[in-house]
């Protein structure tokens, strides 16, 4: 039997890991009111004279002894806004006049459509509370769980919902959460894109009206991505109020940002309720995904920091070899086979691969897709996971040896999700599949998905999975997912039920990857979906890397590696090193400007070594090497994004710094040097102002401009000055600097 997954239990045991400094939890008995505290921000809510939990403030951290009144509730605005409709709630039901986007949505037995929440009790925690809302009427309860990070004030919020009432609830909307800001002029920014153009930042001015970011398309999705940031007024990198949240969840998924017509910001997230129904029966329980919510006074570049510590600290999972420590492991440096073969993988030619690999300082050797089945290209083989005979005569063991007896550990690319119709599994078993019975069925790729929300399809899945990784030894999973769903219907159910499969597709998948990981506590996993289509902190709590883009162009790159730090930490952002000219864009360029590029995040070698020169082979293996040495300022430290490469910017830079500022890594690139433009003086950022560092090259010059030892005060005010003949095309350099 697997594991039910519960949000809760992984939060709890979060919470209690990261309980080392004291976090500041009261209940105000009475006024009513409930206060979180951790790092720089407070959160406070109450109950209001009616019985509704009314938002009172979020923001930055308030005096311990600051109190707040009881909580009163917004007036009507004539006839036409509601008192109900005008206050902002923590979890507001739809009923009573509510116009506003509904936390929740429900349809009694008997057609009854009216929820109105009141509070009912609540538990104090070690981090936080859990608060009972009850329907005025009706049984439905439903329990808002919050906890609070002491060190970053990230909060963490999720609802449990469940039925008391004797005959079934439909649920027809969900949110894990809803957060408000009062009358303001802000800027929202979101994440969109598309395949191979992921991580696009969106800035927009907050106005009346709804913004929706969202998936309907069964998983997270590359064309936006749960999470958004709220700047007070404009954005700024290093300054002023950003309120930002991230949803943990990898199944079709809503985020609704309105100003309502009183001009306070609501936003609410949780399951998509496009084509949503989720059946309760008496005593049954919903529980929703967790949307996580942080403040920043130090503008997009403090809210980014404080996300991307929180991920390490308390989203990423730990491997046997990790297990209690406080930071999971960097990412091994990889090489990757498929831009080099493709499908075309065969036992010679990975063994030959992988030597030159080693060679060059390679941590794990990945052999991608083509390696199982009848898989010669696309159109077959996806759900038959044996190893194809004519490529490897004698299975994967000779290959993982040599790798093993190389001194890299070994990496295999999985689709476990999907089916081609040319497989044995889709000829022995159509009815797994996704599908509404005698309706067409859309392939994209040449596959179909597998409905893993049935327990025999989960069984399998799992099954095939674990066979592999207890016969071979395999330290990583690829773990690809190629398309999004089409005809969602699942037809073993009576139709009432059937919309479930959103929700339970998504848990199935969790908890395949909570029980692989248990059983084989030393494997990693990456989270890839052709790129970046399923990215999110559901998925990061079992995966330890995802693939950001199949987009590896190395300019493209910075545009996107931009984006992605604004949600998630460049440890899980893998980046690699492929060959020129791209494909993609057809955009030549050096490998030392592709090599500083992957070196922004989690590096790997996605390019055919074979065909490398000697002085190519020689340069990646310095690199690699200085890469080794610095890996863990640039993916655990904070990082100040110095010059964005947004909007065709000329120039960028970023610089991270270890948490002891002992040392610093900072990245420069020219896109293309106009009017012999010289490269903005980097004023560095975070340094200790009263130590004093040196700064060499990991590649580039020395700076003729610049003293090799200066204090962090001088790097900071002075700033660094690039050497005059820093000019050109995709022009790229990077600098350490140590503490002496
Ligand atoms: C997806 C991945 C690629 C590669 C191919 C293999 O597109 O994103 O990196 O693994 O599948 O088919």
């Amino acid at each position: 039997m697997l594991k039910t997954f519960s949000a809760a239990a992984v939060l709890l045991g979060a919470s209690l890991a990261a309980a080392a400094q004291p976090a500041f939890v009261s209940y105000d008995s009475a006024a009513k009111t409930f206060r979180l505290d951790g790092g720089g921000a407070s959160y406070v809510f109450g109950v209001n004279s009616r019985g509704e939990l009314q938002q009172l403030y979020w923001g930055g951290r308030l005096g311990a002894t600051d109190t707040f009144p009881q909580a009163a509730p917004l007036p009507e605005w004539a006839s036409f806004d509601s008192s109900y409709n005008n206050t902002p709630q923590e979890y507001a039901g739809w009923g009573a006049g509510l116009f506003a986007e509904p936390a929740l949505k429900v349809t009694f037995a008997d057609g009854n459509r009216d929820l109105v929440l009141h509070y009912a009790s609540h538990t104090v925690k070690a981090n936080g509370f859990d608060v009972v809302l009850k329907d005025v009427k009706r049984k439905v309860a439903v329990t808002l769980h919050y906890s609070v990070d002491p060190e970053s004030g990230i909060l963490a919020r999720w609802a449990t919902i469940e039925n008391g009432e004797a005959l079934p609830v439909t649920v027809e909307q969900a949110a894990a959460a809803a957060w408000a800001l009062p009358p303001a002029h802000y800027t929202l920014n979101y994440l969109t894109g598309r395949w191979a153009g992921e991580w696009t930042l969106n800035q927009e001015a907050v106005r009346q009206g709804a913004r929706v970011i969202e998936s309907r398309r069964g998983s997270t999705g590359h064309q936006a991505n749960p999470w958004f940031a709220i700047a007070a007024g404009e954005p700024e990198e290093e300054q002023g109020e950003v309120w930002f949240g991230a949803l943990a969840w990898s199944g079709s998924w809503r985020i609704t940002v309105e100003q309502d017509q009183l001009d306070h910001v609501r936003v609410t997230g949780g399951f998509n309720p496009f084509d949503f129904g989720y059946v309760l029966h008496p005593g049954q329980t919903l529980e929703t995904p967790v949307f996580y919510g942080g403040y920043s006074a130090n503008g997009m570049g403090g809210a980014s920091r404080l996300l991307h510590h929180f991920e390490l600290a308390h989203v990423l999972p730990r491997t046997a070899a990790t297990e209690g420590q406080p930071l999971p492991r960097p990412r091994p440096v990889i090489y990757n086979s498929w831009e080099a073969t493709e499908f075309a993988v065969t036992e010679a030619g990975q063994m030959e691969l992988a030597e030159k690999a080693a060679a060059l300082g390679i941590d794990r050797f990945v052999m991608d897709d083509g390696w199982f089945g009848q898989r010669k290209d696309d159109h077959a083989g996806l759900g038959d996971w044996y190893v194809n005979k004519e490529k490897f005569p004698n299975g994967l063991k000779p290959l993982i040896d040599k790798v093993h007896a190389l001194g890299m550990d070994f990496g295999l690319w999985v689709e476990p999700e999907m089916v081609n119709p040319n497989s044995d599994l889709y000829r022995k078993h159509p009815e797994w599949v996704l599908n509404f019975p005698l309706r067409p069925r859309t392939e994209q790729r040449n596959q179909m998905i597998l409905n893993l929300a049935r327990p025999d399809v989960r069984a399998y899945v799992l099954g095939f999975l674990d066979k592999l990784l207890t016969e071979n030894d395999i330290a990583f999973l690829k773990w690809d997912y190629n398309r999004n769903w089409s005809e969602p219907g699942w037809d073993q159910l009576a139709p009432a039920e059937q919309k479930k499969v959103y929700v339970e597709f998504t848990r199935n998948l969790y908890a395949i990857l909570a029980e692989l990981r248990h059983r084989h506590p030393k494997v990693e996993i990456e989270s890839c979906s052709g790129g970046g289509g399923r990215v999110d902190l559901g998925i990061l709590r079992y995966t330890d890397e995802v693939w950001p883009s199949d987009n590896t162009d190395p300019f493209d790159r910075l545009t996107m590696q931009d984006g992605f730090t604004y949600a998630y930490t460049p440890q899980v952002m893998m980046a690699w090193v492929t060959d020129s000219p791209h494909w993609l864009n057809k955009r030549t360029t050096t490998l030392t400007y592709r090599m500083l590029s992957s070196m922004q995040g989690s590096l790997g070698i996605g390019a055919n070594i074979s065909k490398w020169s000697a002085e190519e082979a020689a340069t990646v293996k310095r690199l690699i090497a200085a890469y080794h040495e610095v890996q863990p300022t640039i993916v655990e430290g904070d990082l100040y994004r110095l010059i964005s490469p947004q909007d065709g910017s000329e120039f960028s830079a970023t610089q991270t710094v270890r948490a002891d500022k002992g040392q610093s890594v900072v990245f420069a690139f020219i896109h293309s040097t106009q009017e012999k433009r010289g490269f903005p003086r980097l004023k560095l950022k975070g340094l200790d102002p009263a130590a004093q560092y040196t700064i060499s090259p990991i590649e580039g010059k020395a700076l003729a401009g610049s003293p090799a030892v200066a204090s962090g005060a001088w790097w900071m005010n002075h700033g660094l000055e690039m050497d005059a003949d820093f000019r050109g095309d995709f022009q790229a350099a990077a600098f350490r600097l140590d503490r002496k």
